[in-house]
């Protein structure tokens, strides 16, 4: 009798734990296909394999797949929070900046840049130094300021003045280096580190999250890194075409699709603002940029977006989607849509949603949220 207890005393235990590793595993299989993100040892770890998501009402109404890479649930807001980490890792490679020991990262930045290199300073231990144009929205400035960064506004000119702001982050950085101090000028526009983690993160993300399988591709050019990184990636394993979205006022227009790099609001006495002429901030410029220069051959087309049409499809966008986006993105949607409809039906796009319309309350979003809630697509098209 009682060795019969104690064989079904251990039977029992064998079952026990049997369930126990039966549950154990179900959980983890579960985690596992719903994809559960693993714990992360740092903020920097957050950065990239960002979401795709379809915008319905855009598909819909176009009979294709539009998607939108959603760079804006990086940390800091935008896709430059890859490039602020690959620019400070490359100096710090190269022992420029040391992990633990003061330093300084400088940017001339219109914001998003300057946002991503305040947080990372902070989460690595530097301190960030920041131009930008002082007529940048309230929301960026108020950003910076709230990171903590050195913050160094000058008048919106042209690259040519040395008091630009690419030229004034550049000369601070020089006269910190002169007293001895530890830093390094990020240099977005020309830093090929900017390009080289598109093409190494963001293409790759891009290509996989699309099961290989896109016709479209379509991104607006500040720097060019964007652009150029997705785009040289994606050109070297399938045929997609790739438009650049151009606010107005900007030259890559006429660059792209007339090899010449001039926009007419360059006629002497007709320019309201320097630099670029539209409310769309990140995008536009007026003169080629080693970024841009390095996938400018992988470019097929440019599509020019007026600021009308920007600020519609922000509140179509808002309305239909829940997709609040910054101004970037707005272009970039008018564009994918033009190409869808060039493409057919049934065709697979990709657009970058580069950062939130929280970041433009004060001034794009201060217009587009009067435009009508119930306006068409056809509307936003016109
Ligand atoms: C909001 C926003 N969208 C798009 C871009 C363009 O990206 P890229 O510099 O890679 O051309 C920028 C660049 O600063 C930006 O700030």
């Amino acid at each position: 009798m009682a060795l019969m207890k104690k064989t079904w005393k251990d039977t029992l235990t064998v079952i026990s734990a049997l369930i126990a590793v039966y549950s154990s595993w179900k959980y983890y299989q579960a985690a596992r296909d719903n994809d559960t993100p693993p714990v992360k040892k740092g903020i920097e770890q957050l950065i990239g394999n960002t979401p795709l998501v379809l915008i319905k009402s855009l598909s819909k109404a176009t009979g294709a797949e539009i998607y939108a890479k959603m760079e804006l649930c990086n940390p800091g807001g935008s896709a430059k929070d890859r490039v602020a980490y690959n620019v400070i890792k490359e100096a710090e490679e190269k022992g420029i900046l040391v992990r633990g020991e003061p330093g300084w990262v400088f940017e001339g930045t219109s914001g998003s840049t300057g946002i991503s290199i305040a947080l990372l300073c902070n989460a690595l231990g530097y301190r960030a130094h920041i131009s930008l144009p002082d007529d940048t929205s309230n929301e960026k400035l108020a950003l910076l300021e709230s990171l903590g960064a050195t913050v160094n506004k000058v008048k919106p000119a042209s690259i040519v003045d040395p008091n630009q702001y690419v030229n004034a982050a550049k000369r601070a950085s020089e006269e910190l280096i002169q007293r001895g101090g530890k830093g390094i000028f990020a240099d977005q526009f020309e830093n090929e580190a900017n390009w080289r983690i598109h093409y190494g993160t963001t293409g790759p993300e891009i290509f996989k999250q699309m099961g290989g399988k896109l016709d479209g591709f379509v991104a607006g050019c500040g720097t060019g890194g964007t652009i150029a990184g997705v785009s040289k990636f994606l050109k070297e394993r399938i045929s997609a075409r790739v438009v650049l979205a151009d606010p107005q006022g900007s030259g890559f227009f006429n660059r792209i699709n007339y090899g010449v790099m001039y926009d007419k609001v360059e006629k002497e006495g007709t320019r309201r603002r320097h630099q670029v002429d539209t409310m769309v901030e990140g995008v536009g410029l007026n003169r080629i940029t080693r970024n841009f220069e390095v996938g400018e051959y992988c470019v097929d087309e440019s599509i020019r977006v007026p600021d009308t049409q920007a600020v519609k499809m922000a509140k179509f966008l808002s309305v239909q989607d829940g997709l609040f986006v910054g101004s970037s993105t707005a272009i970039n949607a008018v564009a994918a849509v033009k190409l869808a409809k060039d493409l057919g039906p049934g065709c697979r796009i990709v657009l970058i949603a580069c950062d939130s319309g929280s970041r433009h309350l004060s001034k794009f979003w201060k217009i587009a949220k009067n435009v009508d809630r119930d306006i068409t697509l056809n509307e936003v098209m016109e």
